[in-house]
């Protein structure tokens, strides 16, 4: 018997008899080439996720659609960015780290934009002399550092201004970023997006290609990413009336929200992209403007679906509470450490046991890891089948998405491989770490 487990599950996720399957291959049998806890990431799934908001986006926009950006800080590594080289598909990158691991992976430069409210001086010449499409700028003081490097490069630099449009996103607060009071962009409303407008035309080395809004992650709404796109094209009519010239280009970020939970539903490329072509075209309307090229840089609904984690259970323990009732603690070999989401945001995750069927009843479960605080916690209410035990596979779907990216190495853990599947083959593309590659950086 085979069962379906999208959209929560990755494309070629499947039970068969009681048992977790990726494209044809077990739970069991990945667990015991690759060990656990291991990320398995479904590469069909990947690029067809990719390949959706790409064709969405065109069909939404015609010839003014832009480009995606997939924003690399949900996941990269350089298999990775090889497939979105081969997709010919753009990549947001907000480190030296991250742009490095793109230029390795065969991302041409051009594709490639470079975000981070703080980025070094050796971040910019870096990202100059590569040849990066695109530099969006976040602060007065980097307006005059990237014309500074860009004339000393003998350059002129396309560059984007990061804007905040003032819009409050229904999400947890360390992931919103477009109300006034954050670090990131140049505030509309006050008028600092206008000066730094003012600022940028001064340089001759900086071509101010347009503007950049990212109102923050995992939104399920459609209105606030049309109400951000309508502020910035209220600020485009201002150029075109100051400049007389349209700027070409509005990037609109990421933010789409996915299911982590059975009851929940990702929001869907086609009614976003709809949705947002109908604002924007209106909007334009409105102020007598051409539409402009439109960007977006999703993340999360990209790489966060295609990946699940796979961990073993080592002990159980059954706890009573107060009021007399008991929780099932059951501690697997990751933690905290592969999962900073459920301690960092309150995030939720579900878990099926993926070795096998238990037809036991289920009771209150937590799912812990094995680092040395009560808030290393996995999922922290689940009901679950009483009878887990030691050795048995749990798998959480969903991990993608700023799961290994944002994996530490708290007490000494060595982070996890990855593990791409497609055509029922599976190999690491990003290798587990080892005590040696720890020690390696003692003196
Ligand atoms: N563009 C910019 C400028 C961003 O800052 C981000 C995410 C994205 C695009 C991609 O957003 P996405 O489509 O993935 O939602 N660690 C948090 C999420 C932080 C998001 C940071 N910026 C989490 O685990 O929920």
């Amino acid at each position: 018997m085979s069962k379906n487990l999208q959209p929560l599950w990755s494309k070629n996720v499947s039970i068969k008899d009681g048992e977790l399957h990726c494209a044809g291959i077990s739970a069991t049998s990945l667990a015991a080439e690759f060990k656990t806890p291991t990320f398995f990431l479904d590469e069909d799934d990947f690029r067809s996720r990719a390949l959706t908001w790409n064709s969405e986006l065109s069909k939404a926009f015609g010839p003014q659609a832009g480009r995606v950006y997939y924003a690399a800080k949900a996941f990269i590594c350089v298999e990775v960015a090889r497939w979105i080289a081969d997709m010919g598909i753009g990549i947001d990158v907000c480190t030296g780290g991250e742009l490095a691991v793109a230029l390795k992976g065969g991302i041409k430069p051009e594709n490639i934009e470079l975000h981070g409210n703080n980025k070094s001086i050796e971040e910019i010449e870096q990202a100059v002399s590569a040849g990066v499409g695109i530099i969006v700028i976040d602060s007065l003081f980097e307006i005059e550092r990237v014309a500074a490097i860009a004339q000393s490069a003998g350059k002129v630099q396309k560059v984007l201004l990061r804007l905040t449009a003032g819009v409050e996103a229904h999400t947890h607060e360390s992931i919103a970023t477009a109300h006034e009071d954050v670090k990131f962009g140049f505030s509309i409303a006050s008028g600092a997006a206008w000066q730094a407008v003012i600022q940028t035309k001064k340089h001759s080395t900086l071509e101010l290609h347009g503007f950049h809004s990212h109102i923050g992650s995992q939104i399920f709404e459609t209105e606030p990413f049309g109400l951000a796109a309508d502020r910035l094209i209220e600020l485009l009519a201002k150029f075109n009336a100051e400049f007389g010239e349209q700027l070409p280009e509005l990037d609109l970020g990421g933010g789409y929200g996915i299911a982590y939970l059975e009851d929940e539903a990702e929001i869907q490329a086609s009614d976003v992209l709809k949705t947002l072509a109908t604002v924007v075209k209106q909007s334009c309307a409105k102020h007598s403007l051409d539409v402009p090229k439109i960007s977006i840089e999703p993340g999360r609904t990209i790489i966060g679906p295609t990946m699940f984690t796979l961990y073993t259970v080592g002990t159980t323990k059954v706890v009573t509470l107060d009021n007399g009732s008991t929780r099932h603690y059951v501690s697997v070999d990751g933690g905290m450490s592969d999962n900073l989401r459920t301690a960092l945001y309150g995030a939720e995750y579900t878990a099926i046991i993926a070795n096998r069927q238990s037809s036991s009843k289920t009771t209150a479960t937590r799912i812990v890891g094995k680092h040395c605080e009560t808030g290393d916690i996995i999922i922290k209410d689940i009901d679950m089948p009483a009878d887990i035990a030691p050795g048995d596979l749990l798998a959480t779907p969903a991990t993608g998405a700023y799961g290994r990216s944002m994996a530490t190495n708290y007490n000494h853990i060595t982070r996890p491989p990855v593990v791409a599947i497609k055509d029922a083959k599976a190999r690491v593309i990003l290798r587990r770490e080892s005590i040696e590659d720890l020690l390696r950086l003692d003196i």
